[in-house]
C-alpha cells in the first residue's frame, strides 16, 4: 500500500471512529422499543418479471414502451433479483442488526389478471416465505400494499395478517398523483400541456380525481381492517407520505402561507381527509368539531409513515409574480420552491439535483406533524442518501460512502432531538438495504447500504452498513435487558 493510500485509510478510520463516537449518545436517545430497519419496494427490488405466474404491472408496461423516460433505457425485469435472493437479503439485514423490514407487495404477482382473475398461489407463497424468513431472524414485517381494488385488500389481511403487524395502504400518494397524472412522467403517463407532453389526460382535473380515489381506497382498506381483522390480528394501519420540509423564503405572511400551502399539497391534503371521510364512511357521526376529529385520528390511521429526504425554500406566487415553474400554477398551489435563498443553498449539495442535506428539516417536519395532528404516532419509513453511479470508478471507492454516513448521522441526530422534545416517533428505516432501480433514473443512482454489482448481482456492504450496524448495536446493547425481543438481533 503506498503512503498516500495508507494515510487515506488511516484518516478514514479515524473519521469513522469519531462519527461513531459522536453518535454513541445519539443511539441511546431513541425509545427502547424503537424500530430500526431498511426499506425496499417490490418493483425496485424483486425482478422475476414474469416468474411463476406473475402478470404485468404498470411499471412493467411503461418500462417496455419505447419513448419512456427512463434515462439509461433500463427496466426492473431483473432489478436486484430479491425474488430469488430474499434469504440472502434477510441475512444481510440480520447482520445489520435491524429489527424490521419495510417492503411492498406486487399486485401483479398475487393477482396476475387484476381484479377479475384468480389468485396466484405462487405469489402468495413468495410473500409467505419472505415474511416467515424475516420472523425466523427476529425481524418485524412492515407491509405496504398499493391497493388494486377494495375487494382484494382482504386477500392481504387474510393471507399475511397473522404475522404482519404494520400495514401501509399507499406510498407517497402526492408523487403518484403528480407524476402519474399531472407531469405524466410515471405510468399511466397521463397529462396535458403545459404540465407535460402526453397522449391522454387532463393535468388540471385528473390529479384531484386520483387523490380523491386514493383517499377513498385508503378509507375502505382501513374500514375492512378495523371491522374484520384488527381485533384478532392486533396490527396497525397507516399511510406513507412524502414529506419535504418547506421553509418560507422570508418572514412575510405571504411566504409563510405559501409554505403552508406547499405542505397541504403533499401532506395535509391526505391526512385530514382520511380522518374526516372515515367518520362519514362508517356512519359513526355526521359532524365533529375539529378538535374532536383530531382526537379521533386513530379512526382513519394508526400512524403516519414519513418519507423524508430534503427541504426547500418556498416563495409565494399568489400575491407576487413568480417565474413559471413547478408549483407556481393555480392547480399546484401558487408557490415556487427553490434550493437557494439569495444565492446560498439550504444545505450541502449532493450529487442529486434538488436533494440538499438539511438535517434540521427532519426535526421540523416531525414537529410540524406532531403539533398539527395531535402527536399521532409516526414512523420514518424512508430516509437515505443517493449518489450517482460512476461507471469509471472502482467498486472500492463506491464502498467508502462517507457522505452517506454523514447524511444519515445528521438526520438521525435531528430525529432524536424531535423525539426528545416529545414527538411520538416509533421507528426509522433507511432507504435502502441495497442499491436498486430508481424509477426514471434507472440504475444511475445508488441508495444502498450495500453495493450491488448489476452484472453479477453480488451484494457488498458499504461503510455505511458497518456504521448503521454499530449504531443499532449500541442502542440494542443498552436496552437488551429490558426488551428481550431485540436481544435476538445482537450480532457479534
Ligand atoms: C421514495 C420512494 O418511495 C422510493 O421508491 C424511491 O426510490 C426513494 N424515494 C428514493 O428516491
Amino acid at each position: 500500500m503506498d503512503v498516500s493510500l495508507k494515510l487515506y485509510v488511516g484518516f478514514f478510520l479515524l473519521y469513522m471512529l469519531s462519527l461513531e463516537q459522536s453518535l454513541a449518545n445519539n443511539s441511546s436517545s431513541f425509545p427502547s422499543n424503537f424500530f430500526f430497519g431498511t426499506s425496499s419496494s417490490a418493483y425496485q427490488y424483486e425482478g422475476a418479471y414474469l416468474a411463476n405466474g406473475k402478470g404485468l404491472n404498470n411499471w412493467d408496461v411503461y418500462s417496455h414502451k419505447p419513448g419512456n423516460l427512463i434515462v439509461d433505457g433500463s427496466n426492473a425485469d431483473i432489478a436486484v433479483d430479491h425474488y430469488h435472493r430474499y434469504l440472502e437479503d434477510i441475512d444481510l439485514m440480520h447482520s445489520l442488526g435491524v429489527n424490521s423490514y419495510r417492503f411492498s407487495i406486487s399486485w401483479a404477482r398475487i393477482l396476475p389478471k387484476g381484479r377479475f382473475g384468480e389468485i396466484n398461489e405462487a405469489g402468495i407463497k413468495f410473500y409467505n416465505n419472505l415474511i416467515d424468513g424475516l420472523l425466523l431472524k427476529g425481524l418485524f414485517a412492515f407491509l405496504e400494499s398499493l391497493f388494486l381494488s377494495f375487494l382484494h385488500i382482504d386477500i392481504c389481511f387474510k393471507s399475511f395478517g397473522d404475522r404482519v403487524k404494520y400495514w401501509v395502504t399507499f406510498n407517497e400518494p402526492s408523487f403518484q398523483v403528480k407524476f402519474g397524472f399531472q407531469a405524466g412522467t410515471f405510468p399511466p403517463s397521463r397529462c396535458s400541456k403545459p404540465f407535460g407532453n402526453c397522449t391522454y389526460g387532463d393535468s388540471e382535473k385528473e390529479p384531484f380525481i386520483t387523490a380523491h380515489n386514493i383517499i377513498l381506497a385508503h378509507i375502505a382498506a382501513v374500514h375492512i381492517y378495523r371491522t374484520k381483522y384488527q381485533a384478532t390480528q392486533g396490527g396497525s394501519i397507516g399511510i406513507v407520505l412524502h414529506c419535504f420540509w418547506y421553509e418560507p423564503i422570508s418572514n412575510s405572511v405571504a411566504d409563510k402561507l405559501a409554505a403552508e400551502r406547499a405542505q397541504s399539497f403533499s401532506i395535509n391534503w391526505y391526512v385530514p381527509f382520511t380522518i374526516l371521510f372515515f367518520i362519514f364512511y362508517t356512519n359513526e357521526a355526521v359532524v365533529y368539531e375539529l378538535e374532536t376529529v383530531l382526537q379521533k385520528l386513530n379512526k382513519g390511521l394508526d400512524f403516519i409513515g414519513i418519507n423524508h429526504y430534503t427541504s426547500y425554500y418556498v416563495q409565494d406566487c399568489m400575491f407576487s409574480a413568480c417565474e413559471p415553474g413547478p408549483g407556481t400554477s393555480k392547480m399546484e398551489g401558487y408557490f415556487a420552491q427553490s434550493s437557494q435563498k439569495n444565492g446560498t443553498r439550504i444545505g450541502e449539495p449532493t450529487e442529486l439535483v434538488g436533494r440538499n442535506v438539511y438535517p434540521q428539516g427532519m426535526e421540523k417536519i416531525v414537529t410540524y406533524l406532531k403539533d398539527r395532528y395531535h402527536n399521532v404516532p409516526m414512523i420514518i419509513t424512508e430516509n437515505g442518501y443517493g449518489d450517482m453511479n460512476k461507471p469509471n470508478s472502482t467498486t472500492e471507492s463506491l464502498l467508502h460512502d462517507v457522505e452517506r454516513i454523514k447524511y444519515l448521522a445528521g438526520y438521525l441526530d435531528a430525529l432524536s432531538t424531535a423525539i426528545r422534545k416529545g414527538a411520538d416517533v416509533r421507528g426509522y428505516f433507511v432507504w435502502s438495504l441495497l442499491d436498486n432501480f430508481e424509477w426514471n433514473s434507472g440504475y444511475t443512482i445508488r441508495f444502498g447500504l450495500h453495493h450491488v454489482d448489476y452484472e453479477t448481482l453480488r451484494r457488498t456492504p458499504k461503510s455505511s452498513a458497518t456504521w448503521y450496524r454499530n449504531l443499532i448495536s449500541q442502542h440494542i446493547a443498552k436496552d437488551c435487558k429490558k426488551h428481550h425481543m431485540f436481544c435476538n438481533n445482537i450480532v457479534d
